[in-house]
């Protein structure tokens, strides 16, 4: 038994060393363009990537691309805005499956990924363990190595215009992720309903058909819309969350169409971290449903692990593609069974699932009751646009400090100006307010805000925005980092102890394991220093101390020490900040919450 433990470590570890920088002395490799820079450069003098980002982790060879990309055609702001921006590459790697970021010819980030994924194996099981007695069970110790020197003394006030205001009339923001297996119709589903709310306008409809014809990839004209480098649309695949958006009756819809493949999960986690609520698109086809929920790289069934962890609690299983199965109610109802009981297992409630049977080729049960006789004889729930209605708003914290998670950074390169993007987690700002910038902890100020490429004065708890900032470097602004109050500062900590569920991995986490630590947008190489105790998944009693291992499906607390730090807080005081997820060779292998931060930075 011990020798095998010993050799999944020496596997885990090799498969995810960390990658060597430095290359001689004080001369640092461009991990983009290969470019020798000189040590006191901190971004690289030819392509402009950052040297120390905060968003790094271990890993062979490959890095991956930033995780966004706000829509030109919908969402970005104007023509000259785009010849200007770059986007910053969040310079990561993904061990052996991972995807590699290079900078395009319009400035903006192409990710090249793996031709294929190779998989490592599990066995199919099913999880028992509830995420919710994970995600729930969290109490942080008294004795905290992390005094809060900044805050104790101080009781954050939320001004007036920070509380919303209903006069204003705006629709309610609602943030969705599009999630589920590769080629199950993400993109061509969010595609669709762009065009069918008016968001893509006949004229360019026509464009991406006439295009995508032209390339031989005729069905994929939709997807189009979303998958927008050269590289997503010549192997079809999404590879970056791309961010649209729509309004329904109730809310104003901020789709985040979420990469299927197993080499981008990083980049859907980026996504998913900023959900309030999800679409899981699931292939109806016959043999395509059923690679979802294999346990071997079925995405169906990571990803709704992975929504679950994030704190994700409804959803709606959206069985695409139904016009394959002649709209047969028994395969909707077999996958209704099958994934119902996985989803179960995963923490999600019965009455916080809705299923939707629809066909986003032929737009079945969209955006109004179908119109196919084989599917509204049997069918006569809500439509995908109303089941979005139906759908409940997580409650705001406007009334707490802000703390807003940077997904992404636009720098103009003519102007010099530097913008924030993502979504405020707690709290508000509002042009000229003053935001501190962690890590690098730096006060500046917001120049202006534009939320939907719209310029807007107020941003509030839930709006996904992106923040023009003053009197601040570029290179001081990460993707990874935080926006926050100068007077509650977010802690930026490198061991942390943490609450895991350990997912259906065969190699069992053990002391010395080399995982990757995602919380938020940040990733960070981390290894195993204790297995503090085994917990019972219902009551969270330690049921064993100081075990020599954790294996799949066992509740924990382990200590890992990172690599470099993150921004991070504990899970009781902020959710958003606290949730974490542990990945190994490509996979999740775990999913849990900070429960106290044991070293900061300082
Ligand atoms: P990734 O982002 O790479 O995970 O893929 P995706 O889930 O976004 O799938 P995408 O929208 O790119 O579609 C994949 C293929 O499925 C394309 O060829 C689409 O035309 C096809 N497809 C999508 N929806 C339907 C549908 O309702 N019916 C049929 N028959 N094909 C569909
Ligand atoms: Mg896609």
């Amino acid at each position: 038994m011990l020798s095998t433990m010993l050799l999944d470590q020496d596997f885990v570890a090799t498969v995810i060393a960390p990658k060597q920088e430095v290359i001689k002395a004080g001369v640092w490799r461009c991990p983009i363009c290969t470019y020798d820079n000189e040590d006191s450069m901190s971004e690289c003098d030819i392509c402009g990537v950052l040297r120390n980002p905060l968003v790094k982790f271990s890993g062979n060879s490959n890095r991956t691309a930033a995780n966004f990309k706000r829509l030109s055609s919908l969402d970005m702001p104007s023509s000259e805005r785009e010849k200007n921006i770059l986007i910053e590459s969040e310079l990561g790697a993904e061990g052996p499956n991972s995807s590699s970021a290079s900078l395009g010819r319009d400035g903006r980030s192409v990710v090249k990924g793996r031709e294929t994924a190779s998989d490592s194996g599990s066995k199919p099981e099913i999880l028992n363990s509830s995420m919710s007695s994970v995600s729930l069970s969290s109490k942080s110790r008294t004795e905290n190595a992390n005094e809060d020197k900044d805050k104790s003394n101080l009781q954050y006030k939320p001004e007036s215009w920070m509380m919303p205001d209903q006069a204003e009339g705006r629709l309610s923001q609602l943030n969705l992720a599009i999630v589920g297996h590769v080629d199950s119709g993400k993109s061509t589903l969010s595609g669709r309903l762009l065009h069918l709310l008016g968001r893509i306008s006949q004229k360019e409809m026509h464009k991406y058909e006439k295009e995508a014809k032209q390339q031989g990839k005729g069905s994929f004209a939709y997807a189009w819309a979303l998958d927008e480098s050269a590289e997503e649309r010549e192997r079809g695949i999404t590879m970056t969350v791309a961010v649209a958006f729509f309004n329904s009756k109730k809310y104003h819809v901020v789709l985040l169409d979420s990469p299927g493949h197993r080499d981008f999960v990083p980049n859907m986690i980026s996504g998913a971290t900023q959900a309030d609520a999800a679409i899981l698109v699931v292939d109806a086809s016959v043999g395509s449903f059923e690679a979802g929920l294999d346990a071997i790289g079925g995405q169906t069934r990571e990803h709704a692990q992975l929504i679950r962890s994030f704190g994700v609690d409804q959803i709606i299983v959206v069985v695409n593609k139904m016009d394959v199965v002649e709209y047969s109610q028994e395969r909707f109802d077999m996958i209704k069974q099958k994934l119902g009981t996985f989803l179960r297992s995963c923490g999600f409630k019965d009455s916080s699932v809705l299923w939707i049977p629809v066909s986003a080729m032929e737009n079945q049960n969209l955006v109004a009751t179908p119109s196919d006789t084989r599917l509204f004889t049997w069918f006569h729930g809500p439509c995908l646009l109303d089941a979005i209605d139906s759908l409940q708003l997580p409650a705001r914290d406007y009334s707490k400090p802000l703390l807003m998670p940077i997904c992404d950074i636009i720098k103009s390169q003519s102007q010099g100006q530097v913008s924030a993007c993502g979504k405020l987690e707690t709290g508000a700002i509002r042009t000229g307010s003053k935001v501190l910038v962690m890590p690098s902890r730096v006060v500046a100020t917001v120049r202006s805000m534009e939320r939907d490429s719209q310029v807007c004065s107020i941003a509030r708890a839930g709006d996904n925005v992106t923040v023009n900032l003053q009197g601040i470097e570029g290179n001081r602004v990460t993707a990874g980092g935080v926006l926050c109050h100068p007077d509650f500062l977010v802690h930026v900590a490198n061991q942390l102890e943490l609450k895991i569920l350990v997912l259906d991995v065969t190699v069992p986490i053990l002391i010395g394991s080399q995982l990757e630590l995602h919380v938020h947008h940040a990733k960070e190489a981390a290894r195993v220093v204790k297995i503090l105790s085994l917990l019972d998944p219902k009551t969270g009693k330690v049921t064993k101390k100081s075990p020599r291992c954790i294996l799949a499906k066992q509740n924990a607390v382990v200590e890992v020490v990172l690599q470099g730090s993150v921004c991070v807080e504990e899970y009781a005081k902020s959710r958003a900040l606290g949730r974490v997820s542990l990945r190994s060779s490509g996979r999740t292998v775990a999913v849990g919450l900070v429960s106290q931060i044991m070293k900061t930075q300082d």
